[in-house]
């Protein structure tokens, strides 16, 4: 396993790669490998030449400081992870200083709106410091395809919206959420909770299937009101929002127009750690 600490190092292995117009396939995560990071470079392994995986706690992406400074770290594990799957993934793992150049500020981006729901919301800054990073991430590795997790169904959107405005060589694949037995969404951050916490968050999946059926038989509003029910049944959790989006604007929708995709987003808080997902509604 080859794994760069520094960008020019990078770039100096990855160019006679380029110049021969080898594919390669680009995984970028913050580590705390689960399964569903694994998945992503098992698609790119598959469908690539080359591929890299960045692990980076990006500091810019991060509105809250604890959650920054609590966010798990755990490169050898990674790596330990990544070689059960294959020796030759590239693994660049820079610190703070080689890709912001002692100046750890995001640039502001423009996303047509995307960036002003849910996540944006709740979290000022976040979708600039994602841009920020994905964008140098892809100057440094120029990757044919890049693959991202639905998980985070709106940075994948946003994503395909940087890539879009800043017209980048990059095609972004979204790939499917990884979730546990008990339906919880794979998550770094699940390695935070508690095994009681762990267990009771598997309710978060529940109530989003039950929001689907919800969803079929009534409208719009009927489904928010039913999911804030729901958890209101369970003090230990604090809904944040629960939004029902049309999928591709990510605008909230108020009522349905047939032919149209909707997605639930939920975001929820339970022993202060904050936890997203989502589902397709139709
Ligand atoms: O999804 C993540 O892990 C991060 O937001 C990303 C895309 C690696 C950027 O830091």
């Amino acid at each position: 396993m080859l794994i760069f600490n520094k960008k020019s190092e990078l770039s100096a292995f990855l160019s006679p790669f380029i110049d021969q117009h080898k594919s390669i396939g680009f995984v970028p995560t913050m580590g705390a490998l689960h399964q569903g990071h694994l998945s992503l470079l098992e698609k790119s392994l598959a469908e690539n030449d080359i591929t890299v995986m960045s692990i980076f706690v990006n500091p810019t992406q991060f509105n809250n400081a604890e959650d920054l400074d609590k966010y798990p770290r755990t490169l050898e594990e990674d790596i330990k992870k990544m070689s059960q799957l294959s020796h030759s993934i590239i693994v660049y793992a820079p610190e703070i200083s080689d890709i912001y150049e002692g100046n750890t500020v995001s640039e502001s981006f423009e996303y047509d709106g995307l960036e002003h729901q849910m996540e944006g919301r709740h979290r000022p800054g976040h979708f600039d410091g994602v841009g920020t990073i994905v964008k140098r991430l892809f100057e440094v590795v120029k990757p044919a395809t890049a693959y991202f997790g639905e998980k985070d169904f709106q940075q994948l959107q946003i994503v395909k919206k940087l890539v879009d405005k800043h017209a980048l060589p990059v095609n972004i694949i979204g790939c499917p959420i990884y979730r546990e037995k008990s339906g919880l969404a794979m998550s770094s951050r699940n390695e935070r909770l508690s095994m009681n916490a762990r267990k009771k968050a598997a309710i978060v999946f529940e109530i989003l299937q039950l929001a689907k059926k919800t969803f079929s038989e009534k409208s719009i509003s009927d489904t928010i009101a039913f999911v804030k029910t729901e958890f209101e049944k369970h003090p230990e959790f604090e809904l944040e929002y629960f939004e029902i989006t049309d999928e591709a604007t990510l605008l909230s929708a108020d009522s349905k127009v047939s032919n149209q995709k909707y997605r639930g987003f939920i975001a929820v808080f339970i022993e202060k750690i904050r936890l997203i997902d989502n589902i397709s509604l139709n």
